[in-house]
């Protein structure tokens, strides 16, 4: 008997992947280029709806033609042993993806298990499963044409890409949704037009931040603003972990050493900072803490497979879990924030929500826990089907309560776990490393993948989490970091102190450097954060974005592209791969300390910047310099977006999109920078172009807008200095007239 069944649960798989149909059952077009398979027997309800997408997939009235180049993968369906396959060949093309995964940039070869996990260090089966899951895989052609596989399907998963592109559930049948387009950029549109779209961030959100497990108690806090900016360090935000809790307890602030939140955050704001806390998902069990009292008195708690309250030992001690699958938990958990928030925090942080539990098997609750579900129709499941996207409903809760809380403002929530489509919800950090340069150098790969996985809004820990960090790590871990599209440092209670000034005057100076270069280039990040709102394009793009038929660039995981227009290649890259031509380098400083990451303008591209700001709320864009790097035509193009930087005035039309024009003919080059959309009118401006040649940068005079000549700064061929963007502004700044146009000749400075 028993041989007869192995024997079947063998041969039955292999006769499907045999069939003709490849165990296929219904096939649909839901848009163009994107086809829905499901498999013979699959059954909706196990995995409908889905978090994935913002609606439901059906088929397209629309007929679409089906070419050559699309249309070309066919997944095949089996079923073995309780575990669910979907196999497709892609032949040789290159895979990128997969989400949060220790691992090269390419993935042929890799194979992952997507099952959240508190993995500090991704020591856990060598980072091959991290705290969020994305069963997504990006793949592209020899050719730049391009492909994107969705497995439909929150059980826990081994995604692998040797030779074929396997994903292997322990779950039900699912279906797989693939999008066929003819380039990379127009596979990460239509992930987005089917995920979800991260909402613009608040502007502060991309400044650098500051953070430690933990700064307490409230005064130390407080000193640490002070010395951010006594020390001339700019900084946006202060993070404050767990020990400002009572306890642990969340909701709660320590008496002892957090007895005034709110004076805390109006002290933080009276210096321009934004603070963020700490919430996660473990409720203390404990009598007469409001929390858990009320969790109680309304059962939100999750349940165990016996109908008991589960209980789970995290940071509290003992701990009950929200059972986020259902719509009134959600609702209690959200209003919980009403009053926190009103104490001035200006984000919140969700932690420890993959969710881990210290004491238990695979560090996380019984796969047979019980979720009641009802959040967006969702059935009553087991743990199994929910623990992937347990803090995806988590931080989805929290974004509702935050925003209700304050309404004009938008939200901010980072979170460390999180699933496909999860975008729509929190920003993503990459979770506890080490402070080592192996992990500095894998974190390029790492946010690369997941930015191609549709979280643009990515990064590390600055200057690795666990471990102490050296003066060296530092300097360039922060030097080629700032970059990322979250940037902050953050590390771990037991090790020595991490800030820029921590260590030595010279690696504060080094710190400090790259942390004005981020803030000269707000206008370009900002600019790049609405794109990305907008299209789903990645913030931190690879090498291979700039043109993914050049084959040489597409293992290429040291240098990163931030848009399309600025190439970083960190100061400890050994031998890049660098697109052939056309990319100058420049510097945004007069020298050079030996740490700042190598910076390149691309040809053909017009990118603005501004001088030094301590924080965005001083931040403005009344002066601008314009770096260009014409083309063979002499011709460079860019765009710059700006709005109030916080609330929803902007989905009014208030905001404003530039287009940046240059022209370079005959020694004469031409600058534009017309408003195309928008209703925000800033006034005239102060503006420069900074012509990036091979060996520098020619810096113009400066130039209101309204054409009215200004004197020209200290030198012609020299790095920005700060002083003469803030010495324009103070000066001549005059906002009399209202203008959309802004025209800049400048002569003779081109050979
Ligand atoms: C784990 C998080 O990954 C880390 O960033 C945080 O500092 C600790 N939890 C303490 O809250």
């Amino acid at each position: 008997m028993r041989t007869c069944i192995s024997v079947s649960a063998i041969l039955l798989p292999l006769l499907v992947a045999c069939s003709p149909d490849g165990g296929v059952g219904r096939t649909y077009t839901a848009q163009q280029g994107v086809t829905v398979y499901e498999p013979h027997g699959y059954d909706a309800s196990q995995h409908s709806p889905s978090p994935i997408f913002i609606e439901e997939l059906k088929p397209s009235a629309q007929e679409f033609e089906v070419s050559e180049k699309t249309g070309g993968l066919r997944p095949r369906f089996s079923s073995a042993f309780g575990k669910n396959t979907v196999s497709i060949e892609v032949g040789d093309a290159d895979l990128y993806g997969g989400g949060e995964v220790r691992s090269d940039l390419r993935r042929n070869g890799d194979s992952q298990i997507l099952w959240n996990t508190d993995n500090p260090t991704g020591l856990l089966d060598n980072g091959k499963r991290m705290y969020q899951s994305h069963p997504w895989l990006l793949g592209v052609r020899k050719d730049g044409s391009a492909f994107g596989i969705i497995a439909d399907n929150t059980w826990k998963t081994v995604l692998s890409a040797k030779g074929r592109v396997k994903f292997r559930s322990e779950g039900p049948a699912f279906r797989v949704v693939i999008i066929e387009k003819d380039s990379p950029q127009e596979v990460m549109v239509a992930l987005a037009e089917l995920t979800g779209k991260m909402e613009l961030p608040p502007l502060w959100a991309l400044g650098y931040q500051q953070c430690r497990f933990s700064y307490y108690p409230q005064e130390r806090v407080m000193g640490l603003a002070d010395t951010l900016r006594s020390h001339r360090i700019p900084c946006d935000v202060i993070w404050m972990d767990i020990h400002y809790m009572d306890s642990y307890k969340i909701f709660t602030f320590s008496p002892e050493h957090f007895p005034d939140p709110k004076g805390l955050n109006d002290y933080l704001h009276a210096l321009n900072f934004k603070s963020v806390y700490m919430i996660d998902p473990g409720v203390k069990a404990e009598e007469g803490y409001f929390v858990n009292d009320e969790g109680m008195a309304g059962d939100y708690f999750i349940r165990d497979a016996d109908g008991n309250v589960y209980g789970g030992k995290v940071w509290p001690g003992e701990c009950h879990f929200p059972d986020f699958t259902r719509p009134d938990v959600c609702s209690w958990w959200a209003g919980l924030y009403k009053d926190f928030m009103a104490t001035g925090a200006d984000g919140i942080w969700n932690d420890m929500n993959e969710p881990s539990v210290f004491v238990g098997f695979g560090g996380t609750m019984p796969d047979d826990n019980v979720h009641k579900g009802g959040v967006n129709g969702l059935p009553e499941g087991e743990h199994r089907r929910y623990h992937n996207i347990y803090g995806y409903l988590m931080v989805k809760a929290s974004r509702e309560g935050i925003m209700a809380a304050n309404p004009d403002k938008r939200p901010f929530v980072l979170s460390r776990s999180n699933f496909l489509g999860g975008q729509r919800f929190a920003a993503s950090w990459t979770g506890d490393n080490y402070s080592d340069y192996s992990q500095m150098k894998e974190a390029v790969p790492m946010s690369l993948n997941i930015g191609l996985s549709g979280q643009p809004f990515i990064g590390p820990d600055l200057g690795g989490f666990m471990r102490d960090c050296t003066p060296d790590l530092m300097r360039h871990w922060m030097a080629s970091g700032i970059f990322f599209p979250f940037a902050r440092n953050h590390a771990s209670v037991e090790t020595i102190q991490q800030e820029p000034w921590a260590f030595d005057p010279e690696t504060e100076d080094i710190c400090r450097t790259a942390i004005e270069r981020r803030y000269k280039l707000l206008p370009y990040y900002y600019t790049l954060f609405e794109e990305a709102s907008r299209t789903g394009i990645p913030v931190m793009r690879p090498l291979f974005w700039h043109n993914p038929k050049d084959l040489s660039l597409r293992g290429e995981q040291q240098a990163y592209l931030i848009g399309n227009d600025l190439l970083v290649i960190p100061r400890w890259s050994e031998s890049p791969v660098l697109p052939k031509e056309g990319w100058n380098r420049f510097s945004l400083e007069e020298e050079d300390d030996g740490y700042q990451s190598y910076l390149a303008l691309r040809q053909g591209a017009a990118l603005p910047i501004t001088g030094v700001f301590q924080n965005t709320v001083e931040y403005h864009t009344d002066s601008l310099t314009i770096l260009v790097n014409p083309d063979s035509n002499g011709r460079a193009q860019g765009y710059m977006y700006e709005d109030e930087g916080d609330g929803y005035a902007y989905r009014d039309g208030i905001f404003a999109r530039y287009s940046i024009e240059v022209q370079n003919a005959e020694g004469t080059v031409n600058l534009k920078m017309n408003r195309v959309e928008g209703k925000l009118d800033k006034g005239p401006r102060f503006i420069r172009m900074g012509y990036v040649c091979d060996d520098g940068v020619i810096y113009s005079q400066w130039a209101r807008g309204d054409g009215v000549s200004m004197p020209e700064p200290k030198s012609s061929k020299t790095a920005i200095a700060a002083e003469n963007l803030e010495f324009v502004y103070l000066e001549n700044w005059s906002i009399s007239k209202k203008q959309t146009k802004m025209e800049l000749i400048m002569s003779n400075i081109v050979k």
